[in-house]
């Protein structure tokens, strides 16, 4: 039995309410909001007092901007936001699946969500994102979380103005997950998490079905998004004052192969160079097998791509290369770095490893082990390898023992750390450009900035700094950031 709350007070039924709304989208989704509107401002005179939300976000920056995507929408329809999420009355997991502990993460915190959801009858939960889109959770939740109010999927977040009236109107749990998708929806509301910089997503899902990856199944196949909706995008961003744009995709240097007229990511980013007001682009994520000559040519001449390349190589050994079908081997991985670092001296680096994969060997790891002192990453995200049901690795022969594993990590990890220190302290003493992101959170005092490079600097400094590139001198390194000095006051 689902819990007494004030729902059941609606007039309109939800089939009443769809039944006039357009076919087209994204106009479907803009009368929903007006629908969803009316439903607040009930819900509210109801509670007596404005109703809040909170959207947890786990996993990618894909998912953060999706969960942006979420936020605009909310906001339209009145709802102001509080960041405990034990206070909000509207919680919204945005989840991840990538390794077994986001999973674990999102069912642990249910569990208290639930206690408190028994306190509070305007209390409504939704659960949505990448998680979702396996049927063994959304069982697993019909059975044992039926507090839980709305759950949908990555391929119609777009609807979330729809579902979200649905399940407002209704007494039942609302569950719509898709397969698959080839739509992309554009121009639905966005609520960014800073004013000056933004994700913009270049292209959904993934096709290259890396052994051990869930992602090209809970995501979908790729599709690239239209290059006219990413530049019209960005110059609005622009206007509206960003400066520094992400292009996000699974696989940014397959960008554009299947559209319609087909370019490359390198001709994309040539395009966005051309906005005018925007300062910096980054992008993520690279796979070495798709990165062209073509696109190390155009990040040496530009003036607006950062000096960062993130390139994850997940495992030194060609035979594990191989067994994670990621079509390059140790050679090409390292000629590819010797390549980038001539045509771009000043590159960072960084990269995603991946420890324990089936069958990885002493032998493998110290294969890892040597790309990392060779191509000496400015950082790198390390991961134990988890079993993703579905996927290819999953099924494979010779799982590596924990121990074995564990042992594997630390020592990983240390090189990784030993170098990354090293590669930080080589710009202590220059004069760099940080774009100024907050108000330190330990001392008041100082502001944040980012370098090209992708490293933090701490200086002195007021908000009013916040948004800002400024000229900052890094006076001392302290490992994987700065503390420093602004040189300019322009
Ligand atoms: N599309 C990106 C990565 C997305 S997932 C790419 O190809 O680089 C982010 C990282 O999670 C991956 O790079 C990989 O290192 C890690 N990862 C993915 N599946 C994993 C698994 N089953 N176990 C451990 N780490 C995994
Ligand atoms: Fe996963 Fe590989 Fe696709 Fe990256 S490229 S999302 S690791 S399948
Ligand atoms: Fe996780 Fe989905 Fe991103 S599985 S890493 S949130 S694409």
């Amino acid at each position: 039995m689902k819990m007494e709350n004030t729902k059941h007070h609606r007039l309109t039924s939800f089939a009443e309410t769809a039944s006039e709304a357009p076919l087209q989208e994204p106009d479907r989704q803009y009368y929903f909001i007006e629908k969803a509107k009316d439903i607040f401002a009930e819900k509210c005179k109801e509670a007596d007092r404005t109703l809040t939300f909170c959207v947890t976000t786990f996993g990618c920056q894909m998912n953060a901007r999706d969960s942006e995507k979420l936020v605009g929408i909310l906001e339209q329809i009145g709802y102001v936001e509080e960041p405990d999420e034990e206070k909000a009355d509207f919680v919204i997991y945005n989840t991840c699946t990538v390794r077994e502990n986001a999973n674990l993460r999102v069912y642990g915190r249910l569990g208290q969500l639930g206690r408190i959801k028994k306190k509070n009858p305007h209390m409504m939960i939704a659960l949505c994102g990448c998680m979702m889109q396996e049927p063994e959770v959304v069982e697993k939740l019909k059975k044992s979380y039926r507090f839980v109010d709305l759950i949908f999927g990555t391929h119609n977040i777009y609807k979330f103005a729809e579902l979200l009236t649905n399940s407002m109107q209704s007494d039942r749990m609302v569950i719509d997950i898709w397969k698959d998708t080839d739509k992309i929806v554009e121009d639905l509301p966005v609520e960014r998490k800073y004013s000056f910089k933004s994700g913009v997503n270049i292209m959904f899902g993934c096709n290259n079905f890396c052994s051990y990856c869930i992602v090209p199944y809970v995501r979908g196949r790729e599709r690239s998004r239209d290059p006219k909706a990413i530049v019209r995008e960005i110059e609005r961003l622009v206007a509206d004052g960003v400066v520094e744009v992400m292009l996000l995709g699974q696989n940014v240097n397959s960008y554009g192969k299947n559209l319609e007229h087909p370019m490359t990511f390198a001709q994309l980013l040539q395009e966005i160079e051309k906005i005018e007001g925007l300062e910096r682009i980054r992008f993520m994520t690279s796979h070495p097998k798709d990165l062209s000559d073509e696109l190390i040519e155009v990040m040496s001449r530009s003036k607006k791509i950062c000096r960062h390349l993130h390139l994850p190589v997940q495992s030194g050994s060609s035979r594990i290369l191989k067994k994670m079908n990621r079509h390059y081997t140790k050679e090409h991985y390292l000629e590819l770095v010797d390549k980038i670092k001539k045509a771009v001296p000043d590159i960072s680096l960084t990269t995603d490893i991946i420890v324990g994969f089936p069958g990885e060997t002493e032998e493998d790891f110290r294969e890892t082990l040597d790309v990392v002192r060779k191509v000496r990453y400015d950082s790198a995200f390390t991961f134990i390898y988890s079993k993703r049901t579905g996927t290819p690795a999953a099924v494979m022969e010779d799982q590596v023992s924990e121990a074995e594993v564990k042992d594997r990590f630390d020592r990983l990890l240390k090189e990784v750390q030993t170098i990354s220190a090293q590669r930080c302290a080589i710009h202590e003493g220059t004069i760099q450009k940080a774009l100024v992101e907050c108000q330190n959170e330990h001392d008041p005092s100082l502001v944040t900035g980012r370098l090209s490079n992708n490293l933090l600097v701490h200086f002195p400094g007021d908000p009013s700094l916040i948004g800002r590139l400024v000229d900052v001198s890094l006076d001392e390194c302290k490992g994987f950031y700065y503390m420093g000095k602004m040189k300019d006051t322009e």
